[in-house]
């Protein structure tokens, strides 16, 4: 089965992105920054886009959030269903999303790879990513689940 060109998704598509995420096995946060209501939001703010690929029946095979701080760009949430790896999936989605951010005039664009993901981290490395080795990742929460 072929595959459509990477596409705008939108609020109404929340179900099936999580319903990806979990078939992806991505760690995501239900109850906090990934919650229906939390994606909504980021959506209004106008700094989130949600872009998807989908089979030509119409099923979401991949996802990623494209966001930015107004300095910097985001690659958030990337998933590809299992039966889809390896086929350029993920490459054609971090294109479009780096052209949508180019559009919002970001030009430096950053993705945080959990240790051990080395498919995540060959990914990136293979669309032209730089690695800084030991640059140390902080963060603070509200919430536990945030
Ligand atoms: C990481 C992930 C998004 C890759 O998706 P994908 O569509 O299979 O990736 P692509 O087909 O675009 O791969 C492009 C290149 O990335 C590298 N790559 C991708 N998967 C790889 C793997 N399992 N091992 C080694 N290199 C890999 C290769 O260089 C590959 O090119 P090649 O197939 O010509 O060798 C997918 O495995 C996934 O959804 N994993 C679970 C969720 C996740 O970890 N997301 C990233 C969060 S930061």
């Amino acid at each position: 089965m072929k595959l459509k060109s990477p596409s705008r998704l939108t609020t109404t598509d929340y179900p099936r992105i999580v319903a990806l995420w979990g078939a992806a096995g991505l760690h995501v946060r239900p109850n906090g920054r990934d919650s229906q209501e939390a994606f909504e939001g980021q959506m209004a703010s106008g700094l989130q886009t949600a872009i998807g690929i989908e089979t030509e029946s119409g099923d979401l095979v991949g996802i990623v959030l494209a966001t930015h701080d107004g300095r910097k760009g985001w690659l958030n949430r990337l998933a590809v269903h299992p039966d889809w790896r390896r086929r350029g999936v993920a490459k054609m989605l971090i294109a479009a999303a780096e052209d949508a951010l180019h559009q919002q005039g970001i030009d430096v664009i950053a993705a945080l790879i959990e240790p051990g993901n080395a498919p995540s981290l060959e990914l990136f490395l293979a669309s032209g990513y730089e690695e800084y080795a030991g640059l140390h990742y902080v963060s603070k929460r509200s919430r536990a689940d945030s």
